[in-house]
């Protein structure tokens, strides 16, 4: 019997969908969603160091340091919810985070890793950011037209009135998001695909069918 899908890695350009895909998976597989973004913008709503360092990155559309990154997902990934794996979303996002997460899944005993690259033109990108609504409760993310919740407004994950439109999601900070994948994120295709664990995804197609794909890929034996 499978034991669990292992450590999933989705990996794509900011607006790719990597979000809406890791949220329904991870309640699929029953296993948790790990978002670097959403665990910085939680530490940022609890006031914590960490959030007050990260929010001057990512306002600007950078990313945060890596050691204050790897240091977060370590201690996400020691917790015993993930011992059966996890969806990770927006991490690793550089060559140097990528090989302290080897180093750390050897010294965890943890198995397989399946990083699924969300494919896609970056004019779809624009438009899927320029009409995202997040909410400021619990992360769901949904777009005005593309994506609407069922009540407008309300959040469907969490029935609360709090859809708002990130602040990195100003153009100027999507444009460094955007120069920021192409620089320092996309190397890991090569890095991945080197290592046979590359697996890509056609990410312009409707969510359903993208998640008919991700269901097949990782409910393999
Ligand atoms: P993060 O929150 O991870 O942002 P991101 O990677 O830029 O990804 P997004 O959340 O913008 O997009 P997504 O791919 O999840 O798309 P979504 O599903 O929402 O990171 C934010 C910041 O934190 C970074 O800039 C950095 O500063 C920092 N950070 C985080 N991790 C870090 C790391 N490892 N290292 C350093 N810094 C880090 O979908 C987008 C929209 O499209 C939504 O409106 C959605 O409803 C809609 N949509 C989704 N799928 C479809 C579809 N198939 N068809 C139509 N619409 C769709």
């Amino acid at each position: 019997m499978k034991s669990g899908p292992g450590i999933v890695i989705f990996l794509g350009p900011p607006g790719a969908g990597k979000g809406t895909q890791a949220s329904r998976v991870a309640t699929r597989l029953r296993v948790p969603h790990v978002s670097t973004g959403d665990l910085f913008r939680h530490h940022l709503k609890q006031g914590t160091p960490i959030g007050q360092l990260a929010k001057g990155f990512m306002d600007r559309g950078a990313l945060v340091p890596d050691e204050v990154v790897c240091s977060m997902v370590e201690d996400r990934l020691g917790q015993p919810d993930a011992k059966g794996g996890c969806i990770l979303d927006g991490f690793p996002r550089t060559i140097p985070q990528a090989e302290a997460l080897e180093v750390l899944l050897t010294r965890l005993g943890r198995g397989t890793t399946t990083v699924v690259s969300f494919d896609l033109a970056s004019s779809v990108l624009e438009e899927r950011i320029g009409g995202r609504l997040t909410c400021k409760s619990c992360g769901a993310s949904f777009h005005a037209t593309l994506n609407p919740p069922k009540v407008a407004g309300l959040c469907d994950a969490c029935g609360k009135a709090e859809l708002h439109v990130r602040a990195d999601d100003r153009p100027e900070a999507v444009r460094a998001r955007m120069t920021e994948y192409a620089q320092k994120t996309a190397p890991l295709l090569d890095f991945y695909a080197s290592r046979g664990a590359l697996y890509r995804v056609d990410a312009g197609r409707r969510i359903g069918e993208i998640e008919k794909d991700l269901e097949v890929l990782l409910d393999r034996p």
